[in-house]
């Protein structure tokens, strides 16, 4: 059984599917603890109906981002997490989380990366006249949403989409990927080779 620690900013539609995720007979994984830079935010109220534990790291209470990012550290080790998923973590993550995490920082986001990186991702996709959008879950660099790709998920953009409209679609594609993703890695059937990732089916 691995043990995750999941890092949230918001409404947490996707941590939801993690927890549900987790609860079913055989799942490989265990959400041990919640890690969010807010409070009052909708994914801590699944957290804690779950029973879940809760770590709020108020970035503007700490000294600079790297000693935040060491209190997220201290917390994965404490609760000895195999590996790590930001769900929605509004921040960006530093070089010396990430090395102490290497290939073990998972982030979701609402694009086919390396397409549309960054925020305003479904209005820029509506802008730029794409025909297809979707999600992605990859490891997380130094690069903002620009580490190796483990697995995407494809929807149609349609010419009466809204950036709403498409969110909606590409977050129900979210749902799917994200507990498919995590799954894989808690079976170590997840392999990095050359910066390339391979999904063992
Ligand atoms: C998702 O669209 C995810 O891809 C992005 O932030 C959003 C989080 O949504 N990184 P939720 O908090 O999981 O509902």
């Amino acid at each position: 059984m691995k043990r995750i620690v999941v890092l949230v900013s918001g409404r947490g539609s996707n941590l939801k599917k993690l927890i549900d995720d987790s609860a079913e007979e055989n799942c490989p994984y265990e959400i041990v603890l919640v890690i969010s830079d807010k409070s009052n935010i909708l994914a801590l109220d699944l957290s804690r109906e779950a029973g879940i534990p809760i770590k709020v790291i108020h970035y503007k209470e700490m000294k600079n981002r790297k000693h935040a990012e060491k209190v997220i550290h201290h917390f994965c080790d404490l609760f000895t997490a195999d590996f790590i998923v930001c769900a929605g973590f509004m921040k960006v993550l530093g070089t010396s989380l990430i090395k102490k995490w290497e290939n073990k920082i998972l982030n979701i986001h609402p694009s086919l990366l390396p397409a549309f990186p960054g925020l305003k991702v479904h209005e820029r996709v509506i802008e730029a006249g794409a025909k297809v959008s979707g999600c992605t879950v990859h490891f997380v660099t130094g690069e903002l949403d620009g580490g190796p790709i483990i697995s995407q998920r494809v929807v149609t953009v349609y010419d009466h989409d809204t950036p709403e409209t498409l969110a909606v679609r590409v977050l129900e594609q979210e749902h799917i990927l994200l507990p498919y993703v995590v799954r894989k890695m808690a079976e170590d059937k997840i392999v990095v080779d050359n910066g390339k990732v391979f999904v063992v089916e």
